[in-house]
Formats: C-alpha cells, sequence, structure tokens
C-alpha cells in the first residue's frame, strides 16, 4: 500500500462516520455461522467455511438472499443474537463508526421459531454493552420482508409492540426489504400508514434492482424519510431533481452492488455522479460478511475506483451523520469533531 493510499484510509477511519444501512443478519461471518450451527446442533449443507465462502457467487439479489436466510438459521438463542451483533460493534468500532442504524428481519426468526423476545433481547444486550464499553450510539430499524404478505407484517407489528416500552431506546424506525422486483412499495401502504400513526421513524430499500418509480412510490406512498440504496433513481431526472431539492438522503453500499450485479464494476458504479449531481449520499456495507467488506473498506475501495478525494469522504461522512436518526445536537457535536480530522490536502 502507498503511502498516499495508507494516509487516506487513516483519515477515513479517523472520520466519525454512522452506518446507516446494514442488515445486522448480513455480518454473520462464515467462522460464526458455524460456530453457531455447532453450538445448535443444527448441520450445514457445507462441509467447512471455505466451501460455504466460495458459494458467495451472487448473480442478483435473490441469488444472495436465498444463502443469507438459510445463514441466519443457525441464530437460535439470546446468546447467538448478542454474539452476532457484538461481532459488528468491535468491527464497527476499528472502522470509525461512532453510531450505527442496524436493521433486522423478524420475519426470519419467527417463522422458525424463536420468539420475539428473543432477538430483541440478545441484539438490544449487544447495543447497551457497545454504548458503554465501546461509546457506538445505535438505533435498530425492524424491517419487514417484502416477499411476505402485508398481513404478514401486521402479524409481526403485533408481536413486536408489546416490546416497545423496554427497547424505546433503541427501536425507533422501521424498514422494509428482501426481494425488490414485483413487490412494490403500494403493497405495504397500509403498514406504513399504521407505522407513522406509530410515530416510528419510516425508511425502506427501494431502487436497488427495482425501477426509479419504487423510489417514487416509497416516498409519497410509504412517506420514508429515507431511501436505502435508491442508486436507480438516476434513471429518473425529475425524481433526481425532487432528491435533490428535498435533500432525500440515499444510503448507499457500493460493494454490496457489485456483488449483486447492480454495476458491473466498482469504477461504473453512480455514487461519484450523484455526490456531484448534489444528492445526499452516504456510504454503507449492507451484508457485509457476504460483500467483502465493512464500511471503511466500502469507503476505501468506492474512492480507490471512483477517485475520491478527502473532501468527498468528509462530505459521505457528514452526510451520514446529518441523514441518521440522532438528535440535531448530537449530530452536530460529531460533525464538530468530523470538521477538525485534519487532511493532507
Ligand atoms: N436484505 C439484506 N440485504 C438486502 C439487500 N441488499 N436488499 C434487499 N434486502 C436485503
Ligand atoms: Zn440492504
Amino acid at each position: 500500500m502507498s503511502d498516499s493510499a495508507f494516509s487516506l484510509r487513516e483519515f477515513t477511519r479517523q472520520l466519525p462516520k454512522a452506518e446507516l444501512h446494514l442488515h445486522i443478519e448480513g455480518t454473520l461471518e462464515p467462522d460464526l455461522i458455524f460456530k453457531l450451527a455447532q453450538r445448535n446442533h443444527i448441520t450445514l449443507p457445507y462441509p467447512d467455511q471455505a466451501s460455504l465462502h466460495a458459494a458467495y457467487q451472487f448473480t442478483d439479489l435473490q441469488s444472495f438472499l436465498d444463502l443469507y436466510y438459510a445463514g441466519a438459521g443457525v441464530l437460535i438463542t439470546e446468546q447467538d443474537f448478542f454474539d452476532m451483533t457484538w461481532a459488528y460493534f468491535l468491527r464497527a468500532q476499528a472502522d470509525g463508526i461512532v453510531h450505527a442504524e442496524i436493521m433486522f428481519d423478524p420475519q426470519t426468526h419467527t417463522a422458525r421459531g424463536v420468539a420475539m423476545e428473543t432477538v430483541f433481547a440478545g441484539l438490544a444486550r449487544a447495543a447497551r454493552q457497545a454504548k458503554s464499553e465501546l461509546g457506538i450510539s445505535s438505533y435498530f430499524i425492524l424491517s419487514f420482508l417484502r416477499h411476505l404478505s402485508e398481513a404478514d407484517a401486521f402479524a409481526t407489528l403485533e408481536a413486536a409492540l408489546p416490546l416497545r416500552e423496554q427497547y424505546a431506546d433503541l427501536w425507533i424506525a422501521i424498514g422494509l426489504d428482501s426481494s425488490e422486483k414485483g413487490n412494490p412499495p403500494a403493497k405495504f401502504e397500509k403498514i406504513y400508514a399504521r407505522c407513522r400513526e406509530l410515530e416510528f421513524r419510516l425508511v425502506a430499500h427501494a431502487g436497488e434492482e427495482g425501477p426509479a418509480s419504487y423510489v417514487r412510490d416509497a416516498l409519497q406512498l410509504l412517506k420514508v424519510e429515507r431511501i436505502d440504496h435508491g442508486v436507480r433513481s438516476q434513471d429518473d431526472p425529475a425524481l433526481m431533481q425532487y432528491l435533490i431539492d428535498h435533500a432525500i438522503s440515499l444510503t448507499v453500499c457500493p460493494l454490496s452492488n457489485i456483488k449483486l450485479k447492480v454495476f458491473d464494476s466498482l469504477d461504473e458504479h453512480n455514487l461519484k455522479h450523484l455526490l456531484d449531481r448534489g444528492l445526499n449520499v452516504c456510504v454503507n456495507s449492507d451484508d457485509p460478511a457476504y460483500f467483502g467488506g465493512y464500511l471503511l473498506d466500502n469507503y476505501m475501495q468506492t474512492a480507490q475506483a471512483l477517485n475520491l478525494q478527502a473532501s468527498d469522504l468528509r462530505t459521505l461522512a457528514a452526510n451520514s451523520l446529518r441523514s441518521s436518526f440522532l438528535p440535531k445536537a448530537q449530530q452536530q457535536a460529531w460533525l464538530n469533531k468530523l470538521e477538525n480530522v485534519p487532511s493532507n490536502d
């Protein structure tokens, strides 16, 4: 690694950063999958970690999701959910993340007989320990699986609501993920209206594989504040102008987009174009155990491919803080620290 590559990485590491698009089940590394499978007496269809890892050759979103849901099948106990989440926080600390907004997919677990309480308890114990021991704050985004019905989403919300008070410091938002094509935002209009009445913050995946119109519908029908991915917005100039005018945040995940073939290569990614047009974009890792890099790797590999400068990286990190659900005063405190990180240029 050259000196300048090293110093740009160190500069970026030192920038206070928020990670806003991270599926906690997507942080399950092969070694932890094997450890939990053994602990829970589950037989995996792979003889060892290397052969599981070798299967991470995705052709599209669905080919990834099939493996991702299978991997999540090793999570049974509160300790399993804790171990997965704590491992993420340790990596987050190493990358200079100061705040994380973490998506989780309860339907993946409750459908296997895992209690909603077990999921919440394991995630929350890790999040509270991360706050006290690592100084990393976090919120949870309970995400509905869009390949399932809206009725299933309502049942999931009903199962989770009794826990709201106990986890009020963490569970503040609702998301929508899984297979995008053929599952438009309109399918979830009623559940989003209900979650809005309940005063949850709202986000949704849109415009990853699905068309720009899904981004528009997520904003207009679901009334989300933030779009996860959203890179296909570029296909619709009027939508682009709307995103600029309203400073809508897009939580972009460059390495994910390459692994899932949304773009052919990182140097063809539109992040820099979106940034230069004045969109409120930030960088995130999505499912880092599957896509070959955590947050800092996403920043650095993208910087290399798109020739991002220190000023771009600072803007991306600032966007992540400003787009977070942290109270404005806390955002500002981190932004002040960010402005004081020295760069070479
Ligand atoms: N669930 C986990 N990762 C996802 C992604 N990139 N898109 C949609 N659903 C997901
Ligand atoms: Zn995602």
